[in-house]
């Protein structure tokens, strides 16, 4: 009933998923808390993987709540091929479970739709260093990883190899990839856990890791709750800068 009439304050709708994708709600919210208290006046959050949009919309529209709710900027970037899932480059793609031309963009649609993300057609590997190098884009707080393939997601994983102040010490990511669908039988050796795996063996000071416990930390276990993962980049200047005040601690 509250997800159909989602009525109350911002951060109680993130604290009780009162979203169409509450995983989205928690990470902006995250990233946009973090921000504040660092001093950051803006954010970048990311959608990698678009297809026919549902997700970036959705990604628009928590930005747009949540951003005013701390009063932060948000810029939202949605990364896709726009021609649907390319062939698959070995097992480690799960051919199985997905293959090429599953997901095709409907481009003139979608843009129709948008009012203020930013999309970025194109493959990941041509677009992700551009960004890097010339888009301007305030650090990155939060990126969902949806590219169903492990080669799509390694080379994404290259958004987090930017100077330090393209992102945030800790950025919250959300993996799509790693439950569903059963016949997957997702594992450590293919598909995104490998992308994450490989990632960490070659960062000695960032490392991607889930965030624990999220399940017992929220009113009620959620099936996303395995999907969130953090990028901590143990180097980052801000990645000490303590965010709770004594008195805050101390009641
Ligand atoms: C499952 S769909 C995304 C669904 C979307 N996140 C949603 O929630 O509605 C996966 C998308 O990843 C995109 N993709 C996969 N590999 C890619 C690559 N190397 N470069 C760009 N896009 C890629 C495909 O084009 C496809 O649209």
């Amino acid at each position: 009933m509250w997800r159909r009439y989602p009525v109350g304050k911002v951060t109680d709708r993130v604290r009780f998923g009162i979203w169409e994708r509450p995983q989205y709600a928690y990470g902006v919210n995250f990233a946009a808390n973090l921000a504040k208290k660092l001093g950051l006046k803006a954010i970048s959050v990311i959608e990698f993987g678009v297809a026919g949009g549902r997700g970036l919309l959705a990604l628009e529209d928590v930005a747009e709540r949540i951003g005013r709710h701390h009063g932060v900027r948000i810029s939202v970037w949605g990364f896709d091929a726009g021609v649907g899932l390319q062939k698959p480059v070995d097992y480690r793609d799960q051919p199985h479970v997905w293959g090429q031309g599953d997901y095709v963009m409907d481009v003139k649609a979608l843009k129709a739709r948008l009012r203020f993300a930013h999309l970025n057609l194109g493959d990941v590997a041509k677009t992700v260093p551009p960004f890097l190098e010339q888009s301007g884009a305030p650090p990155i707080g939060f990126i969902s990883f949806d590219l169903d393939y492990y080669s799509s997601t390694a080379v994404a994983l290259k958004i987090l190899d930017g100077p330090p102040d393209s992102r945030l010490p800790r950025v919250c990511c959300y993996f799509d990839d790693i439950v569903w669908p059963e016949e997957a039988c997702h594992n450590e050796y293919v598909g995104e856990y490998l992308a994450i795996n490989e990632y960490n063996a070659q960062h000695e000071t960032c490392k991607i890791s889930k965030l624990g416990n999220l399940r017992w930390i929220q009113p009620h276990a959620a099936e996303w709750h395995e999907q969130i993962y953090i990028h901590h980049d143990f180097a980052h200047p801000l990645y000490t800068v303590k965010l709770r005040d004594s008195l805050q601690l101390h009641l």
